[in-house]
């Protein structure tokens, strides 16, 4: 049975039986501001007070407000476009169609392939679906979903073979997670891997798309993942943190390169209809302002350093390949040998079983991994967790990891 949540403050989670549950996931690591701020609640009901709803390309004053505090304070330099949906499949879903539309209005309707990830997750819509390489929760799906190219995880000279495979002048686009998340638990790329890959793309003339849904705003301890390597995409997704899950929101942010063939071409790309929903654009506003104000990104780089220091006793488990991470975006990955590396098969369960162990004593963990090996939790409080918070979670991860592994 799924837990009944009766009210959510800070770190922790307060459910109807009376019992209390740490937030170390963060949701979906979605929650960066923490739960509870009623300054969120209260622009959210300002909002939806003064516009209930008007078609998403129309102005107000929420959105314009969200579009410039963008602009103004967080993206990369050059991604100056934005749009807005409900979440990060949505938006995944749009950088690819703005990724089609951008190469068929510049004459080159042949670039229609989406080289993603072997291991990755962009979202459910059947399009993210098909370009990550999240094995279980493609698997019911298998049949019918679109085919797409895969490179491999870490290491950069594979792309330019998938590249050279494919025929580079048939890609439209590369995408990746920042630091692979759900599919893998914090898998943090090589230095230069982003490098190298930006390098690719711009070689053989095919766009980057940087999925920041689970990276963004602040989670690894930098405005955004790619900023721990200097690279700036020519698209970049986000979702969660954008709002800290107040409202369903995502966004596509893009360079105007992208869009100016688009434009010119008189295309447009249709919205859903509740893209840019004026109270979602509310919540994301005033949790942007959160985390500035109170310099919670800042704070997710030196928590998180701190939380990998409380994690010894877990990184010491003979089940425990790695601890490791970004910022407040922390993976273990456990294994049935770690002098071998060996994987859990698929069919125990390990991970989920530790989550469901670590529940009973008091804390919420993500799980991770992609269903057929490396077995992972995932780690992604608010970025306003406490020491003592930190010490509990480490303590509650570790005990759920001996007593389900038999350690
Ligand atoms: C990297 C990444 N992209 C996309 C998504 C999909 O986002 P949503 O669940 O909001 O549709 C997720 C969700 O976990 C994600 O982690």
């Amino acid at each position: 049975m799924p837990p009944v949540v009766d009210r959510a403050e800070g770190c922790i989670l307060h459910l109807a039986d009376g019992r209390k549950l740490i937030d170390a996931g963060g949701g979906a690591v979605a929650v960066n501001i923490g739960h509870g701020r009623h300054e969120v609640a209260d622009a959210v009901a300002e909002a939806t007070r003064r516009v209930s709803y008007v078609l998403p390309p129309w102005v107000t004053e929420e959105r314009i407000a969200l579009v410039e505090l963008l602009r103004e304070r967080w993206l990369p330099e050059g991604l100056t476009r934005v749009g807005f949906t409900s979440g990060g499949s949505e938006s995944v879903d749009t950088a690819v169609r703005l990724a089609l539309a951008h190469h068929s209005t510049s004459g080159r309707p042949e670039r229609r392939k989406i080289i993603g990830r072997e291991t990755s997750y962009h979202g459910l819509t059947m399009t993210a679906l098909a370009i990550s390489g999240h094995r279980s929760r493609r698997a019911p799906l298998e049949h019918v979903l679109a085919e797409y190219p895969k490179m491999p995880n870490l290491d950069a000279e594979g792309l330019e073979k998938v590249l050279w495979d494919e025929g580079p002048e048939t890609v439209a686009a590369v995408i990746a997670e920042p630091v692979v998340g759900a599919t893998a638990g914090a898998l943090v790329p090589p230095d230069g891997w982003w490098a190298e890959v930006r390098e690719l793309c711009d070689r053989h003339g095919v766009l980057l798309i940087a999925d920041e849904v689970m990276t963004g705003f602040g989670r690894t301890g930098k405005r955004f993942g790619v900023d721990h390597w200097d690279v700036v995409p020519d698209v970049m997704v986000g979702g969660k943190g954008l709002s800290s899950g107040y409202a369903p929101l995502g966004g596509i942010f893009a360079t105007e390169e992208v869009v100016a063939p688009i434009a010119a071409s008189g295309e447009g790309l249709m919205f859903f209809t509740y893209s840019a929903h004026s109270a979602a654009c509310a919540a994301g506003l005033a949790a942007l302002r959160i985390l500035d104000e109170e310099d919670l990104v800042t704070a997710s780089a030196i928590k998180g350093a701190d939380f990998l220091r409380r994690l010894q006793e877990v990184a010491d488990d003979p089940h425990v390949l790695e601890v490791r991470g970004l910022g407040l975006m922390v993976g273990i990955e456990l294994v049935r040998d770690r002098n071998t590396a060996e994987p859990y098969p698929a069919i125990e369960g390990m991970a989920s079983r530790v989550v469901a162990e670590a529940m009973d004593r008091g804390a919420w963990v993500y799980p991770a991994g992609d269903g057929n090996a490396s077995d992972a939790l995932l780690l992604g409080p608010p970025f306003t967790i406490s020491g003592s918070e930190m010490d509990e979670v480490a303590r509650i991860v570790a005990e759920s990891i001996s007593v389900v592994c038999g350690t």
